[in-house]
């Protein structure tokens, strides 16, 4: 998980993680994402739905599926893409659990790499 192309960015304190499942936008070095727990899975996606650009918050999870409030389009969890018929997809981003907290990690393109 650690590479040069993934900048971690801290989004909130392991004391700051709501109880139970939950979808949470919130913004991580600017840039709006969310925030999931399904079960015992943390997962990150992009904040706004790829449908209608409704935002996930106040959405919520069912069999591995993130369900937009909006219209109800369904996402896979694991893959980021729209169930059978959508023909859409979401960006997910790699999140890790740390003594300190909850982090997201974002692809660095390469002339952000290069140029430091
Ligand atoms: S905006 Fe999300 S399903 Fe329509």
């Amino acid at each position: 998980m650690q590479d040069a192309s993934t900048r971690w960015v801290r989004i909130m304190s392991k004391q700051e993680i709501p109880e139970g499942d939950f979808v949470r936008c919130l913004k991580a070095d600017g840039k709006k994402v969310c925030l999931i727990r399904h079960g015992q899975e943390l997962v990150a996606t992009q904040a706004t739905c790829p449908h209608a650009g409704g935002h996930f918050s106040g959405g919520w999870c069912k069999n591995g599926m993130l369900v937009c409030p909006i219209h109800r389009y369904e996402y896979d969890l694991r893959t980021g893409r729209g169930a059978a018929g959508q023909g859409d997809y979401i960006d997910l981003y790699p999140v890790a659990l740390k003594d300190d907290g909850v982090y997201i990690g974002f692809k660095t393109g390469w002339l952000k790499r290069l140029l430091g």
